[in-house]
């Protein structure tokens, strides 16, 4: 199993390497494995991360090369879109969009704004299209391990903070981590992983550099942190020891809605922005995004935050629904339905049509038969897989019902695959 299709390095320019895969050449970053013009590597978010011998890469790209044809051509069929005259203002802003126009917030705001079905039909289709014009078929798949439920927040939504005393809450060690990342990495065939946790400072910058230097050193994965408001140098620490990407979302754009749904130590709006400022900079590959469904929040938010993502740099877009959590003080907020999220995908998609858009596991709840495939051809095309050992997974409950719970791993691998051949998408990152 793989999640990843190794290419041939045909060309180096400077740290930029050009790949080749069945002709197509795209640009990544010779950063980790020193790699020569021949050499079969594999790319994960424009960034090399591994190199495999000619001798196994054959076999892999001869099993792939027909597949990915075919995946293309179920793909090009499926987001086919017919276009005719626009018949009245909603249907001729879609085809501003489709044209590869950028819109304008007036106009974002009214396809955010729309609740007719064949409307909606309409926009979802037209954003799954421009995201097969711009970036085919491929979908990133990452791995998540969520390590530890411990936060010093108190975020009154989420179902890990410090006052919820029914939590029981569990920490891996150092080395269950990096056994489970690598594991991740070697048997399960990842080439992308998510370190997940609450905000919990029991990890120092030290510990936590240790374990990304000690996955590093066994296996070639982009490494991304998900631990919150850590210092500068703590991420700047992480960095030099080989993370590359961060998934930190800003939660909400609205100040206010931040001030009255976050509490805790770190729960200071423009810190938040700052840092994923200063992260950028660095070199980190941004994952942001927010919440949606937050009392009060009104489409000029979630627009807001949608222009907000975009203006961060963000590689990677994830906006998922509030599910309330009976632990919480947001225990009784009204449930979004799934309509409200796929909108805000599509309308991403156009407004940062070469993003990755990510169906969030919060969306894969609020429909737990259909969230994945319905918001992959709602312009999304990245996904993560819930990879946390099986004895700690429970615990992780920012909110509850969440389908990956119980599932064995490689259950829940095999079904994903199976459906993004279905769709036509082919499990992969092919660099940028
Ligand atoms: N519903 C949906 N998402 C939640 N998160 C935390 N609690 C909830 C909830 N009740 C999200 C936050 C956080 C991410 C790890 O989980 O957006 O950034």
């Amino acid at each position: 199993m793989c999640y990843a299709i190794p290419g041939k390095i045909v060309e180096l320019k400077g740290k930029i390497a050009v790949i080749d895969y069945f002709g197509e050449h795209k640009n990544a970053l010779n950063e980790f494995v020193n790699a020569q013009v021949g050499d079969y590597v594999y790319a994960q978010g424009g960034i090399l991360v591994d190199k495999i011998d000619e001798d196994d890469a054959i076999p892999i790209l001869s099993f792939w090369k027909d597949r990915f044809a075919e995946l293309k051509k179920i793909d090009n069929k499926i987001s086919k879109i017919e276009t005719s005259k626009p018949k009245n203002e909603f249907e001729e802003i879609i085809q501003k969009a489709q044209q590869g126009n950028l819109l304008q917030k007036q106009e974002a705001l009214t396809l955010l704004k729309t609740n007719e079905p064949e409307k909606l039909k309409l926009l979802y289709k037209t954003a799954n299209s421009l995201r097969q014009k711009n970036l085919e078929n491929a979908c990133c798949v990452h791995g998540i391990i969520e390590f530890s439920n411990y936060c010093r927040n108190n975020c009154t939504y989420c179902g890990i903070r410090s006052d919820n005393k029914e939590l029981k809450r569990y920490k891996m060690s150092p080395d269950e981590i990096v056994e489970a990342a690598v594991h991740a990495v070697k048997e399960l065939g990842f080439k992308a992983l998510v370190l997940q946790s609450g905000e919990d400072t029991s990890y120092t910058t030290k510990d936590l550099v240790a374990i990304i230097k000690k996955i590093k050193q066994q296996c070639g994965v982009l490494l991304s942190m998900s631990v919150g408001q850590r210092s500068q140098n703590c991420y700047k620490e992480m960095y030099d020891a080989g993370a590359r990407g961060v998934l930190l979302r800003f939660e909400t754009s609205n100040q206010e809605l931040y001030k009255k749904f976050h509490k805790g130590p770190k729960a200071n709006f423009q810190e938040r922005i700052d840092l994923l400022k200063y992260l950028n900079k660095l070199g980190y590959i941004i994952a942001t995004g927010s919440i949606i469904g937050f009392p009060n929040q009104t489409e000029e938010d979630i627009l807001n935050d949608i222009l907000l993502t975009k203006s961060l740099n963000a590689e990677m877009y994830s906006f998922g629904p509030l599910i309330p959590h009976p632990q919480t003080p947001l225990k009784n907020t009204e449930l979004s339905d799934i309509d409200t999220i796929l909108k805000v995908l599509a309308v991403s998609r156009f407004i940062d049509p070469n993003s990755k858009i990510l169906v969030t596991t919060a969306l894969e709840t609020l429909d737990k038969d259909s969230g994945k495939q319905r918001g992959l051809l709602a312009g999304a095309n990245s996904l993560m897989i819930n990879v946390t050992p099986s004895r700690f997974r429970k615990q992780y409950t920012l909110y509850p019902g969440r389908p990956d719970r119980d599932k064995e791993i490689t259950k829940n691998i095999e079904e994903t695959l199976k459906l993004l051949y279905s769709l036509g998408r082919a499990p992969t990152d092919l660099g940028i």
